[in-house]
């Protein structure tokens, strides 16, 4: 009984022992195949992501998604201004005036509120249908052309590979819905966050100058409150609420008062044109202040052309326009947010300001090879 019992006990932990072990082989190769095939379903989709940002890439960048050849994505958004135009405002395709300076394009994730006035649009997706089918001004005229520019496209031998590899599987890849998906994958791409700033802040605290460092301490002082709306990482976040809790994103920050009735001028009243609600009269949402060195001239209308404008605004708590049809005293338009209250600082403490915002530039964003044109010649020839 004994040696049975023993030889039994023997015998059956030995089998189980084998058919677990051949289990557990088995197991671990249906899970290393489960896990080649998931690996290359994600691969693959990485890759497809990859071929989409590289075809937005060359979209954003072809003048002949415009009517007439003029205006690519990247002619008022171009990476040497940080994927701005360096233009007060900017022309459109017929050289019309936008109603707006060109705003930048990086950490475009960051951004809850897309373009400065209109608390509708959020994604890149959405906000790209006003540049391509604008008509006051035009902007690049898709509007009722969509079908020649669609053939340029369709044309071009080039874009036969980049389409298809971006959207496989498609019949017919060169639509406008493909095209805003691949410039918008492109778009969400560009990303900066290596200004000397963003290295202080990683440890190495000999990158800001003296001046510099004076500077952030204005900045975030209780004094001049500039980092209540350009907070966060991107300087574009405010920590203001309502009264429901929700963060405020846009404002008036005293720049005009027409007639002193508080108005703006009527080419461009801010958020009110969007809401037409009195108050958001000449409210403009809290831009980034990163790579302002790249970005001039400023505000929403380009009406500053330097960082030391921009900051006697604020000393004065708004602007006094003197002369001219938009002219009134800013600083008394009833619109204006409590926070832009004026404040004196002395040249040096100008100087220092203005030198802290400067190291919130990043080159690499307008030096990235990622990022640049990658026509060498003239794409519509
Ligand atoms: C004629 C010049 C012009 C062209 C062409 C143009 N844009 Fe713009 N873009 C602007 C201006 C001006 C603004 C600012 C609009 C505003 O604030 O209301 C802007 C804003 C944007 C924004 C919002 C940025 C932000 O900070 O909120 C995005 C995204 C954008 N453009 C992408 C594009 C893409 C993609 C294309 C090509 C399909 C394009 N733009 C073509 C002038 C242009
Ligand atoms: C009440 C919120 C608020 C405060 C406080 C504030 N800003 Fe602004 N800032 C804005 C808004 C909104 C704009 C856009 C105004 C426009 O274009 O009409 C802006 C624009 C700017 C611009 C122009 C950026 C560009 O690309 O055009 C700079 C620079 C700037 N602010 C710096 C500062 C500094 C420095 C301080 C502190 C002295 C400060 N801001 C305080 C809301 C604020």
């Amino acid at each position: 009984m004994r040696s049975l019992y023993f030889c039994n006990h023997q015998y059956t932990p030995m089998f189980i022992k084998k058919t677990s072990a051949a289990f557990i082989i088995v197991l671990l190769i249906v899970c290393l195949q489960l896990l080649i095939v998931c690996n290359s379903a994600t691969s693959r989709k990485n890759q497809t992501t990859d071929n989409q940002v590289t075809l937005g890439r060359y979209l954003f960048f072809d003048r002949r998604l415009s009517v007439n050849n003029t205006r690519s994505c990247g002619t008022c958004h171009n990476p040497e201004f940080a994927f701005t135009d360096g233009y007060k405002r900017s022309l459109g395709a017929y050289a019309d005036l936008h109603q707006r300076n060109t705003q930048p394009l990086f950490n475009l994730l960051h951004l809850k509120y897309l373009t400065s006035a209109d608390s509708s649009l959020h994604f890149a997706e959405q906000q790209m249908i006003n540049p391509l089918y604008s008509q006051h001004p035009v902007e690049m005229g898709m509007t009722g052309n969509e079908k020649s520019i669609l053939r340029k496209i369709r044309d071009d031998t080039l874009y036969k590979t980049l389409f298809q590899k971006a959207f496989p599987g498609q019949q017919e890849a060169v639509t406008i819905e493909n095209i805003v998906g691949a410039i918008s994958r492109f778009v969400y791409t560009i990303r900066s966050f290596q200004s000397p700033y963003d290295a202080y802040l990683n440890g190495d605290s000999n990158v800001l100058s003296t001046e510099a460092k004076r500077g952030m301490q204005l900045f975030f002082s209780e004094r001049l409150q500039c980092s209540r709306c350009h907070g966060g990482f991107n300087f574009s976040t405010p920590s203001i609420t309502n009264l429901q809790g929700d963060t405020l994103f846009f404002f008036n920050t005293g720049l005009y008062n027409v007639k002193d009735s508080s108005q703006y001028p009527d080419y461009d009243q801010g958020l009110y044109q969007y809401t037409k609600q009195p108050f958001d009269m000449g409210a403009f949402r809290v831009p980034t202040l990163r790579n302002l060195a790249f970005t001039g001239p400023y505000f929403h209308d380009g009406s500053a052309a330097t960082l030391e404008e921009v900051i006697a605004v604020y000393e004065h708590g708004g602007r006094f326009v003197a002369k001219g049809i938009y002219k009134g005293d800013g600083r008394k338009n009833i619109n204006k947010h409590p926070l832009i209250a004026g404040f004196s600082l002395n040249s040096q403490q100008r100087k220092d300001l203005v030198s802290f915002l400067l190291h919130l530039s990043d080159s690499s964003v307008i030096t990235n090879p990622a990022y640049a044109n990658p026509f060498k010649e003239d794409e519509t020839r």
